[in-house]
C-alpha cells in the first residue's frame, strides 16, 4: 500500500466503527497557552477531556499534524540521526468520549492490524502500565504472555505536558528483527522493535501542584505514528525510505547533485534526513499562519530552519534551496493539507527571505567557530564559554542549539548556562530601550503623514513613525495603497530582522497604513526595510497601462459616449465598466482588442507629468473623471499624446510596449446603460493558456477514458446481443431442412441489428453447433444494409465453398463478398428481396 492507501484505509477502519471522520487542527494551536505546537492527536479535544466542551459526537478518528520540538515532548535532537524521530509527522488517531473503553479499543487495534492489515501477529508486543492487569488480560486474548510486556510511568503513562489529561496507556511495537527475537528490545530506543501505536485510557487530569484528579467520563485518545506504520507495511527499515519521504529526498539529490545514504553516519545521509524532516516544519507551520521569527513559536522555527541551513550547507549550498522543496511537499500532500498549496507562495517566500537573511552571516559565524575552536584546542580546553555562545548568537544569528549541534559534532561542549545569563541581561537592556522607543513612535495616527516614494524604487528604509497591533506607518514607503481601483502592492517589511509580510496597504488621511500578517514587535530601533514584491507591481503596472489604452479604444470604437464608471486593477487582470446601451459584438470587440494591440506595438513612451490644473484641463481629450477633487497639481499620464491622457494617480508601465499583449476575456452587462470588460495582459495570458491547457489535458483524459469505456461496454453489450440470438440456434437447426436426397442440413438465419463482427461471433456457434453436414446463412439488416455470412462445416467445404455461396447469394441482393471456405462474409444492399432469396437457398447453392 501507498502512504496515501494506509492513511485512507485506516480512517475508513475507523468510519466503518462508528466513528466520525474529523479534520486535523492546525499544528499553531489557538486558545491553548500551554502549548506551542500541536503535539498530540488529543490536543483538540482537551476540552472534552475535562468536561468543559462536548462534541456532537463520541467516537472520532482523524490524521493529525504533530510538531514535537518543544517542552515535554521533543524529538528534535534525534531527527536525521535516526530513521524513526521527527519534528513534524502524522499521528493518525481514534477516540472515544466517554463510550468505549479498554476492551473495545484494543480490540480494534488488533482487527486493524492483523485482519486488516495482515502485520503478521508474532511480531507484534503490547506494553501495559505496571498496574493495569485489565489491559494484560484483555490483550491475553490475542497475544501469548511472552509477548505482553509490563513497564513504568516513563513508558507507560501519558500525559499531554506538565499539566492536563492524562492516564495509563497500552503501546503495540513492532519487531523488525529477522529471527522475530525483539521482545527483550521493546523500549529500548532500537529501530528494529519500535512503538507504532499508542492507545491511551484517559482517565485523569494533572493539576499544577502535580496531583492526579480523577476525571467524571473515561475516554480512550490513541495516536499511531503515520511515517512509522508506512515503513512497516512498506517494508523497508526507515521512515525515510517510505513514499512520504523519498520525493522530498530526490529533489534534494536532485539539487545537490549528491546521493542519498541510508547509513546513519554518513554525513550526506543526516543532511538529507534533517532538511527533508525540518522543511516539513517549516512549510505546515508557515501554511497554517506561523512566522519565523525571534520570540517562543518563532524562534523555534528561525531555530529549525537554520540547523536546515547549516545542513544543506554541509551539502554544499551556498544559496537558498530549502523554498525549493516546497512545491514537492505540496504537490505530494496538498490534496490532503489544502492548506499548503493555497499558501504556497507565502510559505515559499518566506523561507526564501529567511533563508536570504541567515546565509549572509552563516559564513561569517562559521569562521569564527573555527577561530573558537582553534583557541580552544591550543589552550587544551573543550567547553565553549557562554560569551562565544552569545556572539555567535547575537552578531552572526546562531541559536544555541545550534552552537550546540557543531560542537557536538567536534567534540567539544557548551556553556548554556553562561549564555542564559548574558541573554537575560540583553533582554533586560532591550526591555529598556523599548520603553523610550515606544515613547517615540507610539504617535497619533491622524498627525501621521506618509510619502510614497514608490514609483521607480520598490525597496526603501525608513523611520517608523506609528504601529499598533499589525498596522505600521512610516515616512516613506515605495508600497502602493489600494487607491482608484489600483490594487495594494505586496511584499515585506523588516523591522530588527524580523520580517513581516505585507498583502494589504491602506490610505488613512495623509498616512499609507501597511497591514502587516502579525503584531508588530516593539523594535529596538524605530527603523524598517520596505521592499515591493516586484513581479507583482510590474504586472499591476501593466495592466494599468492597459486600461488607459483600453479606455481609449472604446471611446473610437463605440463613440465618445463611453465614460468611465468602475475599474479594478490587479496584478491577474483588469475589469473595466462603462457607460454603453448594446452589447458590444463580437466584431467591435475584435476592433477594440486590435487596436489596443496595435498601440502597445507602437512601442509608445509613456510620459507622467505633474501640472498645474489649469494647464492640464487643456491638453487635448484629457480624461478626468467628474465628481472627482482635484488639487491644484494634477498627474497626468499620456500614452501618446494623440491617443490617450488622463489625470491618474496611478503606477505605470515605462512603455507601452512593455504590456506585451492584450486579451479581452469576456463583455457583460452589469446595470443598465452600464458594459463590463475583462482582459488580461502579458503574463495573465500565460496563466489562461496554461489554465487552458490543463483544461484541455483534463477534458481529453476524460474523453479518452470515456471512450474506453464505451468501447468495453460496446463488447459486452455485443457479446450479449449475440448470446441472446445464440441461445435459440439449436432450435433453428433442429427445424433445418436437408438438401434434397442429401443430409445437408441447410439453415437460413435472419437477425437484425448484429454487425458484421457480431454476425461472425454468431457464425462460429453456429459451426460448433451444427458440428458437421450443414450450410447455414446468417443475415442482419443493420440501417438499410444486408450483412450477410456464411458457414460451412468441415466435411462440406470441398463441395460447397463458402465463399462461392455468399458470392452468388450477394450478387442476387446487389452487394459482393467472399472468404474461406469455412466462413465468409457479404455485404449487400436490396432489403427486400431478402426473405426470397433466403427461401430459395437450396436452388442458389446447388446452381453455385
Ligand atoms: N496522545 C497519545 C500520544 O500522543 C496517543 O501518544
Amino acid at each position: 500500500m501507498n502512504s496515501r492507501q494506509i492513511r485512507q484505509s485506516f480512517l475508513d477502519f475507523f468510519a466503518s466503527k462508528g466513528h466520525k471522520i474529523v479534520q486535523s487542527a492546525p499544528v499553531v494551536p489557538h486558545g491553548d497557552p500551554t502549548l506551542l505546537f500541536t503535539n498530540a492527536g488529543m490536543n483538540q479535544f482537551k476540552d472534552v477531556f475535562l468536561g468543559t466542551g462536548t462534541r456532537d459526537y463520541t467516537r472520532c478518528a482523524d490524521t493529525q499534524k504533530c510538531i514535537r520540538v518543544s517542552g515535554k515532548h521533543n524529538d528534535l535532537e534525534e531527527v536525521g540521526y535516526d530513521t524513526y524521530h521527527h519534528t513534524l509527522f502524522e499521528m493518525l488517531g481514534n477516540w472515544s468520549f466517554g463510550d468505549y473503553y479498554k476492551k473495545e479499543a484494543i480490540a480494534f487495534a488488533w482487527e486493524l492490524l492483523t485482519s486488516v492489515w495482515k502485520l503478521p501477529k508474532d511480531r507484534i508486543h503490547a506494553t501495559v502500565f505496571r498496574t493495569d492487569d485489565e489491559s494484560f488480560e484483555l490483550w491475553k486474548e490475542y497475544l501469548p504472555v511472552e509477548q505482553i510486556h509490563r513497564f513504568d510511568e516513563k513508558d507507560n503513562f501519558w500525559e499531554m505536558g506538565e499539566t492536563g489529561p492524562c492516564g495509563p496507556c497500552t503501546e503495540i511495537h513492532f519487531d523488525r528483527t529477522p529471527d522475530k527475537s525483539g521482545g527483550p528490545l521493546v523500549n529500548m530506543g532500537v529501530p528494529e522493535v519500535i512503538e507504532v501505536w499508542n492507545l491511551v485510557f484517559i482517565q485523569y487530569n494533572r493539576k499544577p501542584d502535580g496531583s492526579l484528579e480523577e476525571l467524571l467520563s473515561k475516554h480512550v485518545d490513541t495516536g499511531m505514528g503515520f511515517e512509522r506504520i508506512c515503513a512497516v507495511m512498506q517494508h523497508v527499515d526507515s521512515n525515510y525510505d517510505t513514499d512520504v519521504f523519498m520525493p522530498i529526498i530526490k529533489k534534494i539529490e536532485q539539487l545537490s547533485g549528491e546521493q542519498y545514504s541510508t547509513s546513519l553516519e554518513n554525513t550526506v545521509g543526516i543532511a538529507m534526513r534533517v532538511i527533508s524532516d525540518h522543511i516539513r516544519t517549516l512549510v505546515f507551520s508557515i501554511a497554517d499562519g506561523a512566522m519565523p521569527g525571534n520570540e517562543g513559536r518563532s524562534y523555534v522555527l528561525r531555530r529549525i530552519l537554520r540547523r536546515a541551513c547549516r545542513y544543506a550547507r554541509n551539502l554544499g549550498f551556498t544559496e537558498p534551496i530549502l523554498y525549493k522543496l516546497t512545491s514537492i511537499i505540496s504537490e505530494t500532500m496538498g490534496d490532503i493539507f489544502p492548506e499548503v498549496p493555497q499558501n504556497l507562495e507565502h510559505i515559499k517566500r518566506v523561507i526564501k527571505a529567511e533563508e536570504e537573511s541567515f546565509l549572509q552571516t552563516l559564513d561569517r559565524g562559521l569562521d569564527r567557530f573555527e577561530e573558537i575552536e582553534i583557541s580552544l584546542k591550543n589552550a587544551s580546553e573543550t567547553l565553549i564559554q557562554g560569551s562565544d555562545i552569545f556572539l555567535l548568537y547575537d552578531s552572526f544569528g546562531f541559536p544555541a542549539d545550534l552552537t550546540e549541534l557543531i560542537a557536538k559534532e567536534r567534540g567539544l561542549t557548551v556553556d548554556l548556562a553562561g549564555f542564559k545569563e548574558l541573554m537575560d541581561q540583553q533582554k533586560e537592556r532591550s526591555r529598556n530601550a523599548r520603553k523610550q522607543v515606544l515613547q517615540q513612535v507610539e504617535g497619533n495616527i491622524t498627525d501621521s503623514k506618509t510619502t510614497f516614494d514608490g514609483w521607480t524604487s520598490l525597496q526603501s528604509q525608513s523611520n517608523i513613525i506609528h504601529f499598533a497591533d499589525n498596522h505600521i506607518i512610516t515616512e516613506t514607503t515605495p508600497f502602493y495603497a489600494e487607491m482608484g481601483g489600483q490594487q495594494s502592492d505586496y511584499g515585506t517589511i523588516t523591522i530588527d530582522q524580523e520580517i513581516y509580510s505585507i498583502r494589504n496597504v491602506q490610505k488613512q488621511g495623509n498616512a499609507i497604513i501597511h497591514i502587516a500578517d502579525r503584531e508588530i514587535l516593539a523594535p529596538h530601533k524605530p527603523i524598517a526595510t520596505l521592499s515591493v514584491d516586484f513581479n507583482r507591481r510590474w504586472d499591476i503596472q501593466k495592466n494599468h497601462s492597459a486600461t488607459h489604452l483600453l479606455h481609449e479604444a472604446l471611446r473610437r470604437v463605440l463613440g465618445n459616449h463611453v465614460q468611465q464608471s468602475g475599474s479594478l486593477v490587479s496584478a491577474e487582470y483588469l475589469r473595466f465598466d462603462f457607460s454603453h446601451i448594446q452589447k458590444v459584438s463580437n466584431s467591435e470587440i475584435k476592433e477594440i482588442q486590435a487596436l489596443v494591440n496595435d498601440k502597445i506595438r507602437e512601442r509608445i513612451e509613456v510620459i507622467t507629468r505633474e501640472l498645474p490644473i489649469d494647464q492640464a484641463r487643456n491638453i487635448p481629450h484629457v480624461k478626468m473623471f467628474f465628481g472627482d477633487k482635484y488639487g491644484d497639481t494634477v498627474r497626468v499620464v499620456t500614452i501618446d499624446e494623440q491617443f490617450s491622457s488622463e489625470f491618474c494617480g496611478g503606477t505605470h508601465v515605462q512603455n507601452s510596449s512593455d504590456i506585451g499583449y492584450f486579451h479581452i476575456l469576456n463583455e457583460s452587462a452589469i446595470a443598465s446603460g452600464i458594459r463590463r470588460i475583462e482582459a488580461i495582459t502579458s503574463f495573465g495570458i500565460a496563466q489562461y493558456i496554461a489554465d487552458l491547457h490543463h483544461t484541455i489535458e483534463t477534458e481529453k483524459h476524460t474523453i479518452d477514458s470515456l471512450h474506453d469505456s464505451l468501447k468495453s461496454l460496446e463488447k459486452e453489450l455485443s457479446i450479449v446481443k449475440v448470446q441472446e440470438v445464440s441461445s435459440k440456434l439449436s432450435e433453428l437447426i433442429d427445424q433445418a431442412y436437408h438438401i434434397s436426397n442429401t443430409s445437408i442440413k441447410l439453415i437460413p438465419v435472419k437477425t437484425d441489428r448484429l454487425s458484421m463482427e457480431e454476425l461472425k461471433m454468431l457464425g462460429d456457434n453456429m459451426r460448433s453447433l451444427i458440428g458437421k453436414s450443414g450450410i447455414a446463412v446468417l443475415s442482419s439488416i443493420v440501417d438499410d444494409k444486408i450483412n450477410l455470412v456464411c458457414i460451412v462445416t468441415d466435411d462440406l467445404t470441398k463441395e460447397y465453398p463458402a465463399g462461392r455461396i455468399i458470392g452468388d447469394i450477394a450478387k442476387r441482393l446487389g452487394g459482393g463478398g467472399g472468404g474461406k471456405p469455412h466462413m465468409a462474409t457479404a455485404g449487400a444492399k436490396d432489403i427486400h428481396k431478402l426473405d426470397e432469396v433466403l427461401d430459395s437457398l437450396e436452388q442458389i447453392i446447388q446452381k453455385s
